[in-house]
């Protein structure tokens, strides 16, 4: 292996564990990624020593506590190209966040008859809370199709994004495809139709730099644990003048100005949005988390001994390799795979290296996604499967299930290789 990868991998204790008495073979980061000890610690820290609530008190271990909070926040700004700090509402996932623009945006601006344009790659999370709110005011839902290679199709955008359309819903990366939607396209024929735009960066943004002063999205959404922090946390992003505009999602503590027993008057942003005691742990773990997130992409302070170009080059090579070889083994020395997610298909001019990222979801033909995930389990390699929280997409691909197998920046083709294996034997074992 790598030298810089095994140093990488020593910085996550979760990856040393056996599973099934065998090494464990972590191929999940789709759903949640592993946490580096510099996280790990920061939150032992934050619960062990700093452990007061923010915002609200006059005493030093608030104060402190409030400052690390807080520096969390320009962290973020700074690592999506936000202009303020008060464009970054935390919240407790990337699910609420998204709840949070739809229950606030859609119900004080969608009206009967309005259209909401959704992707139809979107997770579950991007499709019921436009459709709890559609049903609401009574809107309509339109659904933005994708191509057979797995991206947006942008031949459809003039039919399906119209006048008309309000709010358009969209996923950076589909947690199922993998694969890299032409994101700018949208957005400014969106906005030449009136409409605003959210984008779920919940894949998106784990492996994309992000720059919301040059992307123009007026909103977009994370999870903090899926960029290697603290579960129960996210991100909402929203440009200020919608922000601005929108009424709070939730009542309570910290996000008020004055309360009388008839009437409140709310706090500025970003606080308008942060009803209760925040997540302040998690929130906390995002600088370091994104401190990682930087040094693999070569910027920022040295994060092991060294320069971060070298965890960037040899992350990339290593994760370059990945797709290659898993688009090459699934289809010939696995066999009767379907992949889902290919851009090649339908690009001739690109490399499908540069539009996918290390996500895999696919089926061996005649089997059961969960039948192939139990035996894998059983070698000490997890991997997700069934609908992965996207139904309607997978019911368009004509299955009931997939396998995923989604890689992080510490797996390594030696682990790609072992899969493979894996899945030969499950094949073998099932045909
Ligand atoms: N959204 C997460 C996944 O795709 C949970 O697995």
């Amino acid at each position: 292996m790598n030298s810089i990868l095994e140093k990488i991998r020593e910085q996550f204790p979760a990856l040393s564990q056996n599973s099934h008495g065998r090494q464990l073979i972590y191929l999940d980061n789709a759903a949640t990624a592993q946490k580096p000890q510099t996280v790990l610690d920061l939150i032992s820290k934050m619960n062990g020593k700093i452990n007061a609530n923010v915002h609200r008190a006059m005493y030093e271990l608030s104060d402190i506590a409030t400052e690390i909070y807080e520096e969390a926040r320009c962290g973020v700004a700074q690592f999506i190209g936000a202009s303020r700090k008060e464009n970054i509402i935390f919240t407790s996932g990337c699910t609420a966040a998204i709840n949070l623009v739809a229950q606030s945006y859609g119900a004080e601006f969608l009206k009967k008859g309005d259209i909401i344009v959704i992707g139809a790659d979107n997770h579950h999370s991007n499709i019921v809370p436009w459709q709890l709110i559609a049903q609401r005011v009574g809107a309509e839902i339109k659904v933005l199709p994708v191509t057979k290679g797995g991206e947006y199709d942008l031949k459809e955008l003039e039919s399906i994004i119209t006048e008309g359309v309000k709010i358009v819903a969209i996923s950076h990366i589909s947690n199922i495809l993998g694969v890299i939607n032409p994101l700018d396209a949208i957005i400014s024929h969106s906005h030449s139709v009136g409409a605003v735009v959210l984008v779920d960066g919940a894949q998106g943004i784990v492996h994309q730099d992000i720059n919301l002063s040059s992307l123009d999205a007026d909103f977009y959404t994370f999870s903090t644990h899926k960029l290697y922090g603290g579960t129960g946390h996210g991100v909402l992003y929203g440009k200020t003048e919608l922000l601005e505009k929108m009424p709070p999602f939730m009542g309570g503590g910290d996000m008020v100005d004055t309360v009388t027993y008839k009437k409140t008057t709310y706090a500025p942003l970003p606080l308008k949005f942060e009803a209760g005691t925040p997540n302040f742990v998690s929130a906390a773990s995002l600088s370091p988390a994104i401190k990682f997130v930087e040094a693999i992409r070569g910027r920022g302070s040295s994060w092991l001994s060294g320069s971060n170009k070298n965890l960037q080059q040899a992350v990339e090579a290593e994760q370059k390799k990945i797709i290659e070889y898993m688009f090459h083994a699934l289809d010939n020395e696995v066999g009767d795979v379907e992949i889902y997610g290919r851009p090649g298909e339908d690009l001739e001019n690109e490399s499908f290296v540069d539009k996918k990222i290390a996500l895999f979801s696919f089926n061996i033909k005649g089997t059961n996604s969960s039948d192939v995930a139990q035996i894998l389990d059983q070698l000490g390699i997890a991997v997700r499967s069934g609908l992965m929280c996207a139904e309607p997409l997978l019911n368009s691909l004509g299955v009931t299930g997939a396998v995923r197998a989604s890689f992080g920046p510490y797996n390594t083709i030696d682990e790609a290789r072992q899969l493979i294996e894996g899945l030969k034997r499950a094949k073998k074992m099932l045909y």
